[in-house]
């Protein structure tokens, strides 16, 4: 007996020693940084390296990089970007990674989740027209709970750069021309994807954010795409930072950083804005991947002669995983070497990505749990979701002689090449988007006109090209019906990445096509998909409605035939400027003001110089009066806050959702300011015939000051005009 316990003695101590051999890096009861800190002096500098690189796992599908498939993709691999639907695959590496290397770090899989993973929902410039970013939250957290469970545990969304160039394909990724509207929805982002605690992602709904294209993107000469931006450092303030300092503040996990070269640095070799702006000024403490290539193009951009110099200028200016480029892999550790980066540079790297992969709890949970697709996509919640942002962000642009809605109407022509299609309606970036899920016009017609209206269809034309042999077809169904509902728009890829146009007019056959249908004099409300703002000078005399669609996901149909029959009533208004022709661009609402504001002077002589639908434009099937602003107070000592109001009544017969848009504007400054800046804005449900209060409670620094070309914020004394609709009132700031 006496052997058994001592035997049972020895055994228990080896045991309670092995027990205590755990690393803490692999104890969940330590802190993140704890855990970071451990493994991190455990690592090689080779295993330090790998951390910091970023490969693909199977077929890449994003056409614009190219690249061959990674076939021998090393245990210890940083993070791999991944396009299946499915854990499957993704928990085959992952094992390898967890128990196949030596420390067992766990792999990042990261994708492109831009406006839904399954359930797509609107693309981003059609949800900023929804102006809810609740809903966007909403949305966002739908698409990260189908990402997760299809593991993928961090995404490259949001894209939140201010874009005034509709000939840019990328518009259609973002939140419009407005540097607030842009920071509004990547904080509603950041949280959608990533819950309220940065600092704990493990929640099996919850992705890591990557706020992107770090920074200026949006301001791409001519609209082309990975080419020069001109932005001077005023301008880097006041319009393209401010986004991803609300992101940051939000907690985004990480930052992608830009293709574009910003006035002789370009964005993935500039220290200034990715260390000192980034890191150290706003405390960023997540990690920098470069966008797909973005490293090794510094070699075309001019500031590298090679790969090692430009995996150098790229790491110490503060991208820390290389997406693609094999730049760090194959050059780090040399430079480590070498002495021109340091090991301490490249720990604080790895230490960023680490923290990340504990927050995200990969250490602890690595695999994806198996679902079947049933469970993952397509729940009713999330298709009640997607359905509400599609008809949230519907724009009625005109509505002459009240057109819409289609009631009582007995025939309905629908025409156009987009008139039963599902693929385009998916628009770019659209994932695992499946156009089989798509609820195309045609079935949105049908579901709704069903049985109280003859619905004719006749698709006219294609998207482009000279073709005019269903012209005959078309009008003659237009003549068979009381009212046409005319489809016309963008292919998918006319937007998006390497995505640029000439002109944001559509194609003349679909112009031709409109024409036609217009000369049988029977009344035609354009629908509208597309991922930019379009020059509708040629088409709007034609027609008597526009109704801007965006590209809606997969459940535009119904909703849009709902505004159509006035089931539901439209509250979009528009996130970016459409100008009357490519020629204004750029035209954005927050412009600075001219030298000679009088006498024409110094307008275009051949067209008006005003855009054909202002940002914010968009129209009800109700009225709406709005009452002069209230303040809490006429003058204001420094700094000193206060609230303005504005009652708002619904003067229609019907119900109504209204966004109410607060805009300032400082005549004179120390530096020029725009003619207006919007500040705040707020949607609310009026019932027929009632009123309700819009209030913006003001800080003064915030709301009314401006930004220097340093990055500092300052508020002036003076005169400051807050605007609402058509009113305007005049404060004033005292010493
Ligand atoms: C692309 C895009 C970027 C995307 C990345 C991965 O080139 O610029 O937005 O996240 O590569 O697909």
């Amino acid at each position: 007996m006496k052997k058994i316990t001592v035997l049972c003695l020895a055994l228990a101590t080896v045991l309670s020693t092995q027990a205590k051999k755990v690393p803490a890096y692999k104890d969940p009861e330590k802190s993140v940084e704890e855990r970071v800190e451990d493994l991190l002096g455990l690592m090689t500098l080779e295993e330090k390296v790998l951390q910091l690189n970023q490969l693909t796992l199977g077929r890449n599908d994003n056409a614009n990089n190219m690249a061959d498939p990674v076939n021998d993709i090393p245990a210890g691999i940083g993070s791999l970007i991944y396009f299946d639907d499915n854990g499957e695959l993704r928990n085959r590496v992952q094992r390898k990674a967890m128990e196949h290397s030596r420390l067992g770090i766990p792999v990042l899989f990261g994708y492109d989740v831009i406006h839904g993973f399954s359930t797509v929902y609107p693309i981003s410039l059609g949800q900023a027209c929804s102006w809810n970013p609740e809903l966007v939250r909403q949305a966002c957290a739908m698409a990260a709970r189908e990402t997760r469970a299809s593991g993928i545990e961090w995404t490259f969304s949001p894209m939140i750069d201010v874009a005034r160039d509709g000939r840019w394909g990328r518009i259609a990724e973002g939140y419009g021309e407005d540097p607030y509207t842009n920071a509004v929805f990547a904080a509603a982002s950041v949280r959608g994807y990533q819950g309220d605690d940065p600092t704990d992602l493990s929640d099996p709904s919850h992705i890591a954010a990557c706020l992107k294209h770090y920074v200026g993107y949006g301001a791409s000469e001519a609209g082309r795409d990975y080419v020069y931006t001109e932005i001077s450092d005023q301008t880097l303030w006041d319009t393209y930072l401010p986004p991803y300092q609300a992101g940051i503040e939000a907690g985004a996990a990480t930052v992608m950083s830009c293709f574009n070269d910003i006035s002789g640095t370009p964005g993935s070799a500039n220290r200034h804005l990715l260390t000192e702006v980034l890191k150290e000024r706003w405390g960023h403490d997540g990690f920098v991947v470069s966008d797909w290539g973005a490293i090794q193009q510094l070699r075309a951009q001019g500031v590298a002669a090679d790969t090692k110099e430009a995996a150098l200028k790229a790491f110490t200016a503060g991208v820390d995983m290389d997406m693609m480029n094999r730049c760090y892999d194959n050059h780090l550790a040399a430079l480590v070497a070498e002495g021109k980066v340091s090991q301490a540079q490249v720990d604080e790297a790895v230490r960023r990505v680490l923290r990340v992969k504990f927050r995200l709890g990969l250490f602890d949970r690595p695999y994806t749990p198996t679902t079947n697709k049933a469970e993952r996509f397509g729940l009713p919640e999330d298709i009640a979701t997607a359905e509400r942002l599609v008809a949230e962000s519907i724009v009625l642009l005109k509505n002459e002689a009240n057109t819409l809605p289609l009631t009582g109407t007995s025939r309905i022509a629908v025409i156009g090449p987009l008139s039963d299609s599902r693929w385009h309606l998916l628009g770019s970036w659209c994932a695992k988007g499946n156009a089989d899920d798509v609820v195309s016009i045609k079935e949105g017609m049908e579901r709704e006109f069903g049985g109280k209206s003859e619905l004719l269809f006749a698709r006219g034309c294609d998207f482009d090209g000279d073709d005019r042999s269903g012209f005959a077809e078309a009008v003659a169904t237009a003549e068979k019906s009381d009212v046409v509902v005319l489809c016309l728009g963008e292919k998918r890829d006319w937007s998006g990445e390497n995505a640029s146009r000439s002109t944001i007019a559509l194609p003349a056959i679909q112009e031709a096509l409109a024409a036609e249908i217009a000369a049988t004099g029977r009344p035609v409300v354009l629908v509208l998909t597309n991922g930019r703002p379009l020059d509708l000078s040629r088409l709007e005399p034609l027609v008597g409605a526009i109704v801007e669609f965006w590209q809606p996901g997969i459940r535009g149909g119904a909703p849009l035939a709902g505004i159509l029959s006035g089931r539901i009533n439209p509250s979009g208004k528009l996130s970016v400027t459409f100008p009357r022709s490519t020629g204004q661009i750029p035209i954005y609402y927050n412009h600075r003001q001219t030298a000679r504001p009088y006498g024409g002077q110094g307008l275009y002589k051949d067209v008006p110089s005003t855009p054909l639908y202002e940002f914010g434009h968009g129209l009800s099937y109700t009225t709406f009066e709005y009452g002069d602003i209230v303040l809490s107070a006429a003058e204001f000592a420094h700094g000193e806050k206060f609230t303005a109001e504005v009652t708002v009544k619904n003067t229609g017969a019907r119900d109504g959702l209204e966004t109410v848009h607060w805009f300032v504007h400082d005549p004179v400054c120390t530096v020029s300011r725009p003619v207006k800046e919007l500040k705040y804005f707020d949607k609310q449900f009026i019932p027929a015939g009632e009123s309700r209060s819009f209030r913006f409670d003001i800080d003064p620094l915030r709301d009314l000051g401006f930004v220097k070309r340093s990055g500092e914020r300052f508020l002036e004394t003076g005169d400051y005009f807050i605007m609402v609709a058509d009113k305007r009132i005049k404060i004033t700031i005292t010493d």
